[in-house]
């Protein structure tokens, strides 16, 4: 009997049958290309010459269960397991937040500013990792340092390093602890910091606020307290014309504004192409 089912197009038509409320035409193009490339190996290119294939029997499954999972809004690079960012891959997992493309100009600007230089770099709040690895991959020079509070995202942090080839001293431990003191002093201090109030809950998507790890993303009290703590810090974890570099929320530009002014006057806040805040500057 001629089977149609098993074809590339027809899996491609469960996915919009069953994904279309959920993700717009773009982001399910997006997924539908990360599936095939995770299931079968296949490049766009690839992908787009073989709609009349057929699939075997473990191939139709693992789409099957692929699309199961991301009715339940789970994003798909958990369900992959690894993602891009700044070129390189990292492995993902509901214990770090997925690296954003936003947080990719944080790195761009710090390369930038530092190439070839030898400095020592502290990244808080690491995650995945994504910062400081990428960092330390384009500046093989510097010592990069990494935190974290969670020993998940550590534990995930340290395979990534691994995967890319670069050394990075990671550390678990509370940005908030008189501990965090004891480190040695930096040029450069980053930071992609949690800065979402509960207030914004209820305008998140759940993809995000069901899975993501909500200590990532949601502050305790106010949206600055974790800028307000790093600032505090640079009195003693900054070296002489140290920076810091911080990734900002678009909401709160002027209460940036009138934190950074109480300990330098030399900072710059960046937008994006489309005048969104993206990123704060301090010199020190
Ligand atoms: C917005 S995520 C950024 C992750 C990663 N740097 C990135 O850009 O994708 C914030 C990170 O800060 C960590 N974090 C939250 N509270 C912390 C604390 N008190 N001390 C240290 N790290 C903390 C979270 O575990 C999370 O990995």
């Amino acid at each position: 009997v001629f089977v149609t089912t098993n074809k590339v197009s027809a899996i491609v038509d469960l996915f919009h049958q069953r994904l279309h409320t959920i993700y717009d035409e773009r982001e399910l193009q997006n997924i539908i290309l990360l599936a095939f490339h995770h299931v079968m190996g296949w490049d766009k290119m690839t992908f787009r010459q073989k709609q009349d294939s057929g699939l075997s029997e473990s191939e139709l499954l693992a789409f099957n269960f692929m699309v199961k999972r991301l009715q339940k809004h789970e994003p798909i690079q958990y369900i992959i397991g690894e993602t891009e960012f700044y070129g390189l891959s990292f492995q993902v997992n509901s214990s770090v937040l997925i690296p954003r493309p936003e947080t990719e100009e944080l790195v761009e600007l710090i390369i930038n500013d530092f190439k070839e230089k030898s400095i020592r770099i502290l990244d808080i709040g690491s995650g995945s990792g994504c910062i400081a690895i990428a960092l330390k991959k384009h500046l093989p020079q510097a010592t990069v340092v990494a935190l974290d509070v969670s020993s998940k995202a550590i534990e995930t942090a340290q395979n990534n390093a691994l995967k890319n080839g670069v050394e990075i001293e990671f550390i678990n431990i509370d940005v908030f602890s008189e501990d965090i003191l004891k480190l040695q002093s930096f040029d450069v201090i980053v930071s992609n910091p949690p800065y979402i109030s509960v207030g914004e809950k209820n305008q998140m998507r759940s993809n995000v606020l069901d899975h993501e790890p909500h200590v990532a993303l949601f502050v305790k009290h106010s949206p600055l307290e974790f800028y307000e703590r790093i600032c505090d810090l640079s009195k003693s974890l900054l070296l002489p014309n140290g920076k810091i570099y911080f990734e900002l929320n678009e909401h709160y530009e002027q209460d940036y504004a009138t934190l950074f002014q109480k300990y330098t006057s030399m900072y710059t806040l960046v937008k994006d192409i489309n005048s969104k805040l993206r990123i704060g500057k301090l010199n020190f």
